[in-house]
């Protein structure tokens, strides 16, 4: 039987990478094969972010080139998937009617039955539902990821910040079993993964088969093969004791967390619902580094929250400058409608947005760069994933997530070699392997 192509266009986050390795896995037992361009394909997914402004704006852009790809082949099927699939449900349908199928975070398990739907009745084919039990309906087997693997244990959220849809898009916080994961984790050391990324909205909010994260993590570290674990993206309020203990003592568990605080202001973070203050951040960190002090840190920030203020403002530049982050993501603020945040009717403008953005990107791009410097001439295990982009060239990524470029041949990839950095730019480090 020829095999039909699928190509899968992703936007957002690291969990939604997950569920597009996942879709992959639905539609492969019908026949399905990926590839890499929507032209020529029999299925094109569009896997869709919600989380700023313009995303849905976006899709529909992407789905105009995309008619024109089906205007050639009128039995291309196109599904929008993903969170902009989910808030906006039928509304694809009115707005670009050759769209097929639309489905969410929480069902695209069900894409063969939509697909086949189409194809025996035509017509289009929706299911939003919130299914608990998605991951049990997913197949067990899926491709391997290659060196560094994504694994989804917990998804949805229950904390309501003002500014965000995850509780929207993703629903109730919902954790997955710890048998299925370790069984996951073992075929995707089985298949060469020597890390392993557990993803969460609220990863550290995981109960699943009434275990922690910090308990998982022990669970998992022992798979021989296994050399390193991360976890991606904790809540401030969710740090526990198993947690630290496992940032002290487990070797395999990276120093290196992205932890987002949003804001550097009391005010703010009560505003937003964060149920933090910025002590609490600190003490996290403090905590952490106590007893394993060459941990670092990354953040996301929102600039721009309603209300903020300029000392709002210098709160957020000054926790950056005291926790000395060595990356961050920082985003200005994009009302979501339906969020409690986009009704606030202190909107801060929007020049004061960019102007205060630019200032904070200066000052963490300055940390990184200061950071990567200091790197030169340590000698630091890298992790080898892939050819870098010139020839004779392979990147990997050191424990603190700094992408380094070294020379050297295919061989590397998929091994822990080290390296005596040589070069520390703004975003990555270069060095020479010495063993
Ligand atoms: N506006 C701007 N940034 C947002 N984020 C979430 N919601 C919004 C919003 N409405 C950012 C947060 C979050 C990251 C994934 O996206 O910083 O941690
Ligand atoms: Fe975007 Fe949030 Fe959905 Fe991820 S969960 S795709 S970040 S809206």
């Amino acid at each position: 039987m020829t095999k039909k192509k699928l190509y899968i266009k992703t936007y957002g986050c690291q969990m939604n990478i997950y569920d597009s390795l996942r879709m992959e896995d639905v539609m492969r037992p019908f026949g399905y094969e990926s590839c890499n361009e929507p032209a020529g394909a029999d299925m094109v997914i569009l896997n869709t972010c919600h989380i700023r402004e313009k995303a849905a704006e976006k899709v529909y852009s992407e789905l105009g080139r995309i008619k024109r790809e089906k205007d050639k082949n009128k039995k291309m099927i196109i599904a929008v998937a993903g969170c902009v699939g989910q808030a906006e449900g039928d509304e694809i349908f009115r707005r670009a009617p050759y769209v097929d199928v639309v489905v969410g975070p929480q069902s695209y398990q069900s894409l063969p039955d939509l697909v086949g739907k189409v194809q025996r009745e035509s017509g289009h084919a929706i299911n939003l539902e919130f299914e608990d039990d998605k991951f049990d309906q997913l197949p067990e087997e899926h491709a391997p990821q290659g060196v560094s693997g994504i694994l989804s244990i917990q998804e949805g959220c229950d904390k309501f910040c003002t500014f965000c849809v995850v509780p929207y898009t993703r629903g109730a916080e919902y954790s997955r079993d710890v048998p299925a994961i370790y069984r996951e984790a073992i075929k995707l050391v089985a298949n060469g993964a020597k890390e392993i990324t557990l993803l969460g909205q609220n990863v550290n909010a995981f109960h699943g088969s009434d275990w922690n994260l910090g308990q998982l993590i022990e669970h998992i570290s022992k798979i021989e093969g296994l050399e390193r674990i991360r976890y991606s993206t904790p809540h401030p309020r969710d740090m526990h004791e198993d947690l630290y203990k496992q940032h002290w003592n487990n070797p395999k568990l990276m120093p290196f967390l992205n932890l987002p605080v949003q804001s550097g202001s009391n005010r703010i973070l009560e505003k937003m619902n964060r149920k933090h203050k910025r002590d609490d951040y600190f003490k996290i960190i403090d905590r952490i580094r106590e007893k394993r002090t060459d941990m670092q840190f990354s953040s996301d920030f929102i600039i721009g929250f309603p209300g903020e203020t300029d000392q709002d403002f210098e709160d957020t530049m000054d926790l950056a400058r005291r926790v000395g982050f060595v990356q961050g993501y920082s985003f200005k603020y994009s009302p979501r409608p339906g969020t409690p945040g986009a009704d606030m009717d202190d909107q801060v403008p929007e020049e004061v947005k960019n102007e205060r953005l630019q200032r904070f990107q200066a000052l963490v791009n300055e940390q990184q760069l200061a950071y990567n410097k200091s790197c030169i001439g340590k000698v630091m295990p890298v992790l080898f994933e892939k050819p870098a982009k010139y020839a004779g060239q392979i990147v990997g990524r050191s424990e603190y997530m700094q992408s380094v470029t070294v020379e050297g041949g295919e061989e590397l990839i998929g091994r822990i070699a080290d390296v005596e950095v040589t070069a520390g730019r703004g975003n990555s480090l270069g060095g020479v392997v010495t063993d």
